[in-house]
This record gives C-alpha cells, structure tokens and sequence, in this order.
C-alpha cells in the first residue's frame, strides 16, 4: 500500500531555552493514499503544527517526513516551493486568502503560479460544489467566515 504521507518521530519544539514549546514529539504516523485521515485533540495540543509539517508547509526541528517517495528533510525552500505548488492542496486554520483578488482569482492562483491551464468548465463545477456561485467577483473581506474557508477548500 503506497503512503501519501509518511512521519518518522518527528518533532517540532517553537522558541529556544525557558520559553522553548515542544509541539510535536516524536510523531510516527503512516496515511495511505486514498485514505481519509481525522486528527483531533485539544486546543494547542499541536494538530496545526503536525499538518504543517507534513504538508512541508514548516520544516521539524528533526525527525523525517516523505510526501509518497519523496524525502522532504534537506530540500531547499525552491524545490519545498514546487513541490507544495504540484502536490499538496492545504486549507489553512486562518484562510491565507490574498485580500486584493476576488473569488475566482484565489481558486485559481496556484494553477496560474504553476503556469498550467486552468479547466474553465472545471473550475464552474467546484464553484457550484462549494456553493460559491454568484460570489466569483467578491472579494475575501466581503465573504463571511465560512465562505472564505470555502473558497480555501476550492483553491485546495
Ligand atoms: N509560531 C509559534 N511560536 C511559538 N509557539 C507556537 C507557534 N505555533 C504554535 N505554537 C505553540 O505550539 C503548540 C501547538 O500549536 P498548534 O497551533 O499546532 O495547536 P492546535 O492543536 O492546532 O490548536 P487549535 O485547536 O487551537 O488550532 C501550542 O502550545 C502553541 O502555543
Ligand atoms: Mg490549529
């Protein structure tokens, strides 16, 4: 069975001396492709900082992280870059929409980042499926909170 992702003890600590947070803690975690993975705990428990780091999104303090085949320990922040670009969809806790593009050019900014055509007909279907429709020229500030995680869901 091929991993989507793979964590070997991974450990993310935030800070450094008395301050220091130790987020993660040597987490081993196996998700097979295809598969539906729920990660639930308490608030601060580090469910944020874990998905961060095996999306490649934060890098750990150490341990190892595989995205399918590939090691994502030692990779420079370019190939990070394309790597996350091609083969990771994240909706983040806090949006991370771009405020001065409306709808549509937010659900479409990655594909036009990674130069690819952007499937007009494909892109309708999501913003119907995500129930966005006659929200494409909005602006994120003009959406309410579920909304905009929408659209971050349809960018994903
Ligand atoms: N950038 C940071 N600098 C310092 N500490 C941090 C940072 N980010 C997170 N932390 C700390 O790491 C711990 C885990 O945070 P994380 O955001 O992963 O939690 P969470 O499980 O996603 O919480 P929530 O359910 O509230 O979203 C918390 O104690 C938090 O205060
Ligand atoms: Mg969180």
């Amino acid at each position: 069975m091929t991993n989507a992702v793979q964590l070997e003890a991974v450990s993310k600590v935030y800070g450094k001396g008395q301050g220091a947070v130790a987020a993660l803690r040597e987490v081993s975690v196996r998700i097979p492709a295809g598969s539906f993975t729920a990660v639930m705990g308490p608030s601060g428990s580090g469910k944020s900082t874990f998905l961060h780091c095996a999306a490649g999104l934060d890098t750990p303090s150490s341990g190892s992280v595989r995205l399918g085949d590939t090691e994502l320990a030692g990779m420079d922040e370019t190939r990070l870059t394309k790597l996350r670009r091609r083969r990771v969809g994240f909706v983040f806790q806090s949006f991370n929409l771009v405020p001065s593009l409306n709808v549509l050019e937010n659900i479409t900014l990655p594909t036009r980042l990674a130069k690819a055509r952007v499937e007009r007909e494909w892109l309708d279907e999501i913003v119907v499926r995500v129930g966005l429709t006659g929200r494409v020229g909005h602006r994120p500030a003009q959406l309410s909170g579920g909304q905009q995680q929408r659209v971050a869901i349809a960018r994903a």
